[in-house]
């Protein structure tokens, strides 16, 4: 039976270029003819029926915006087998016949769980922290690198005036590709990635001793979120180098701002191929960007994928530092 209805929601931790999705999804699902409803607060928002009509210009002003004009929530109640039961009958009660959901692994565990009920649903890879297996982009992720790279410039400015060392701590739950790029992107003299981090003080201090004997001015070392634990790692560095050390956690700036054109291209090209998957018929899909391509996968498949930081990557960001 063709899809006359579709709900879109955001769920999980919010991105820069969630709203570029939604706009997409709007606008395209219009044109295709079909009415469109937003759910608010994600799974929360559907079991509380904050369901809303969507037209063309509800999205209207939105694609330049961070953060989600659907509001976004975690939502334990929808992790339960009655939780979806109720979620998958309010979408049949609103005529709701397919779900584009764009959010993390847990907000598509969801949307799994939605398509097993019988709700046609498509994913959308949103997250700062690039921690997706199954692709290669997830919106937000350019946007929050380069606002820390951003801040990252400016920590090194008065780092440098004050000859200190820094050690600045990027977000990415458990992943370490904010760090990484930011290591490039910064030229930081250490980066440490929950994934490669063996957990040696010790080899640290000695290398920031070792630079301020060969005249180096200051030494930014990024720290994942992962790790975690900076601003004890400062006390203990300075106690240990005689060299003040300050931490800084940039937070959740990371996850605000005005998108940048990166994603808002890849988000919307996402937002308009998630809605033309169901109305081809698909469901339980993730939209992803692979080898150059836009591809879609099957959820539970794509959740089982595993991913890693690149060793070459890694082995090149610490071979360019002096
Ligand atoms: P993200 O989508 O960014 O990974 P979460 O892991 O917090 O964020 O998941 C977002 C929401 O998705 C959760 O609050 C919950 O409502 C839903 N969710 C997570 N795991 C499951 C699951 N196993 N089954 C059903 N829903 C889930
Ligand atoms: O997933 C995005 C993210 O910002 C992570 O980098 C971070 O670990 C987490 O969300 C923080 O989540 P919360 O908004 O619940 O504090």
């Amino acid at each position: 039976m063709a899809i006359k209805t579709i709900g879109v929601l955001t769920s999980g931790g919010d991105a820069p270029g969630m709203n570029a999705a939604i706009r997409a999804v709007v606008r395209t699902a219009i044109h295709n003819g079909l009415n469109v409803k937003g759910i608010m607060r994600g799974y929360a928002g559907l079991l509380q029926e904050e369901i809303v009509d969507m037209e063309s210009t509800s999205v209207s002003e939105i694609i330049h915006r961070g953060g989600t004009i659907l509001y976004t929530a975690r939502c334990q109640e929808f992790t339960t087998a009655e939780g979806q039961k109720k979620g998958a009958e309010i979408c049949k009660k609103h005529g709701i016949d397919g779900v584009v959901v764009i959010g993390g692994d847990g907000s598509f565990q969801g949307a799994g769980k939605l398509s097993a009920l019988g709700i046609n649903t498509i994913g959308i890879p949103g997250t700062i922290d690039l921690d997706i297996a199954c692709t290669e982009y997830t919106i937000g992720f350019d946007t929050a690198v380069n606002t820390a790279m951003d801040a990252i410039d400016k920590v090194r400015d008065t780092s440098t005036s004050h000859e200190r060392c820094s050690i600045i701590e990027v977000m990415g739950r458990n992943a370490g590709y904010i760090a990484l790029w930011c290591g490039f992107a910064n030229g930081a003299e250490d980066v440490l990635l929950p994934e490669r981090y063996d957990g040696n003080e010790q080899a640290l201090i000695d290398k920031i001793i070792e630079n301020r004997k060969r005249g180096k001015k200051h030494h930014i070392i990024i720290n994942a979120e992962g790790i975690g634990h900076s601003t004890s790692m400062a006390k203990r560095i300075e106690a240990a180098t005689g060299i003040e050390t300050r931490a800084t956690i940039l937070g959740y700036m990371q996850r605000g701002g005005a998108p940048t054109c990166k994603d808002r291209v890849y988000a919307s090209i996402m937002g308009a191929k998630a809605v033309e998957l169901l109305i081809a018929g698909k469901s339980n899909r993730l939209v992803a960007y692979k080898n150059g391509e836009y591809v879609d996968f099957d959820i539970q498949e794509a959740l089982a994928m595993t991913k890693d930081i690149s060793e070459d990557q890694f082995r090149i960001s610490k071979l360019l530092v002096r």
